[in-house]
């Protein structure tokens, strides 16, 4: 499935704020949120609708709500709870889940060490949040733990991903709609993004 790119002048300019290695941890947090509500609204956009009668002030009408399945968010630990409260602001009732997921540092190759997810998991629609998809093997994992407990629709929502990420995503995982903010240039040999933000868990957490 060919990946959604953001092309938003308000995403854009926020991503550029948070790309400053100036900007600090509030500020960074907050940007965050705000452009995870921005994605959200495109990551939401296929949501299904229905039409009920409601009464306005004036008559009786019929009015499109939403249907179907239910939504859940699910961040990847630490650096997607970042992402949560932003979406949270569009949609409201999803549940939320968690896997935790560090990248170790030598091999740079995901190491789980949390899952809990809605039990009604697979019954729901899934968007799997982190702000960044580097080699993409942690979002790869997730998303595998998440189809074992029975998910099938399932989205990923990043905010700066490198091709790497997004070759490797597509491949493990063709059935995800992969979204993200930018599409940057590269990994450089720690296998960090270029130009990217740097950590992104470090910058929200101010741990480093
Ligand atoms: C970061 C980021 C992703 C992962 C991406 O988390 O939030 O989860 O790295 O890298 P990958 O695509 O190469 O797997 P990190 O492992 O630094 O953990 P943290 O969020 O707890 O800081
Ligand atoms: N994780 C981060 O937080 N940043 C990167 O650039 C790569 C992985």
């Amino acid at each position: 499935m060919k990946p959604f790119i953001m092309d938003h002048p308000l995403i854009k300019h926020k991503l550029t704020l948070i790309r400053d290695k100036n900007t600090g941890s509030k500020e960074f947090r907050e940007l965050i949120t705000e452009v995870a509500t921005l994605m959200c609204y495109e990551a939401t956009r296929d949501l299904p609708l229905e039409e009920i009668e409601i009464e306005t002030p004036i008559c009786k009408t019929k009015s499109q709500v939403i249907s179907g399945r239910k939504l859940a968010v699910v961040p990847i630990l630490r650096a997607g709870m970042g992402m949560v409260d932003g979406m949270m602001t569009l949609v409201p009732a999803a549940k939320i889940g968690h896997i935790g997921l560090y990248r170790d540092p030598k091999t740079h190759t995901p190491v789980e060490y949390y899952c809990k997810l809605p039990a009604d998991i697979s019954q729901r629609e899934v968007i799997v949040v982190d702000p960044m998809l580097a080699t993409g093997g942690s979002a790869v994992d997730a998303i595998r733990m998440i189809k074992e407990k029975g998910a099938k629709n399932i989205k990923f929502m990043c905010i700066i991903a490198a091709p790497e990420g997004l070759e490797a995503l597509t491949k493990a995982h063709p059935d995800v709609q992969i979204y993200c903010a930018s599409l940057d240039e590269k990994l450089n040999d720690d296998k960090y993004i270029i130009p990217g933000l740097g950590d992104a868990g470090d910058r929200i957490y101010g741990t480093k």
